[in-house]
Parts: structure tokens; C-alpha cells; sequence
């Protein structure tokens, strides 16, 4: 199922609003550009606007495995985006059973795309 996604369609989306921003979130969302980069990776990493979950940030969701961490840093990159690609869940920051995640994931089965207020092109 993973296999036949495009890559538009394997995406992390990293809120990069200011209070994820103050916790870090760039430098999480720079080192998984990085390391797809240098894994060749047809993982997309956008930037996000926010996700509701300020005070729990850096925030992201990697909307093909409808995963939503919280409190990310640079060094759990690896991780997620191993996860990103097929892999195991990142345990230790994985929020995606979180009221705000069981939203997130309705408004994705509604219909709605993160991409739709992506701050990335
Ligand atoms: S600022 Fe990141 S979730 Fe709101």
C-alpha cells in the first residue's frame, strides 16, 4: 500500500509558527531535508502553520501514516523519517492517539489536505 503512494504523496508537514518555531521546529525541519537529501528520500518535508498544538511543539504530521509527534528534536529525524518511509513509529513522541491528533485525522478522512495551508510550494 506504502509502494504505490506518488511522492506528492509522502509527506511531513512541520509547523514552523512561531511557538513551534521558538521550541526548534527549524532545525528539526532542516535536518530532515538533510538527511533526505543525502538518502535520496522522495519524502517531502514542508513547512506547516500551525496545528493547534502550540504548547507541545515542535509539532509535525506525516500525513501518509497519519502519525502526529510532538515535542520533536532534530535528533528524533532519523526516526521519523525512517518512519516516514515505511518504518516503525517514533515511540517516544508519538502523540497520534492525542485529542488534537484524533482531529487532525478527521479533517484528513473529511477530506481536508495539510497541504491546503502548507506554507511550502
Ligand atoms: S505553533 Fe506549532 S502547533 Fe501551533
Amino acid at each position: 500500500m506504502y509502494d504505490d503512494l506518488s511522492s506528492e504523496e509522502r509527506i511531513i508537514h512541520v509547523c514552523v509558527n512561531i511557538d513551534c518555531a521558538l521550541r526548534g521546529a527549524e532545525a528539526v525541519r532542516d535536518r530532515l531535508r538533510q538527511l533526505a537529501d543525502d538518502t535520496g528520500s522522495d519524502v517531502e518535508v514542508n513547512d506547516y502553520i500551525c496545528f493547534a498544538a502550540c504548547e507541545q511543539g515542535p509539532n509535525l504530521l506525516i500525513e501518509h501514516r497519519r502519525a502526529f509527534y510532538s515535542e520533536v528534536e532534530p535528533t528524533d529525524a532519523e526516526a521519523v523519517l525512517a518512519h516516514a518511509e515505511g518504518g516503525d513509529p517514533v515511540q517516544s513522541i508519538d502523540r497520534s492517539g492525542s485529542f488534537i491528533a484524533r482531529k487532525i485525522f478527521n479533517m484528513l478522512d473529511a477530506g481536508f489536505k495539510p497541504g491546503d495551508l502548507s506554507l511550502s510550494d
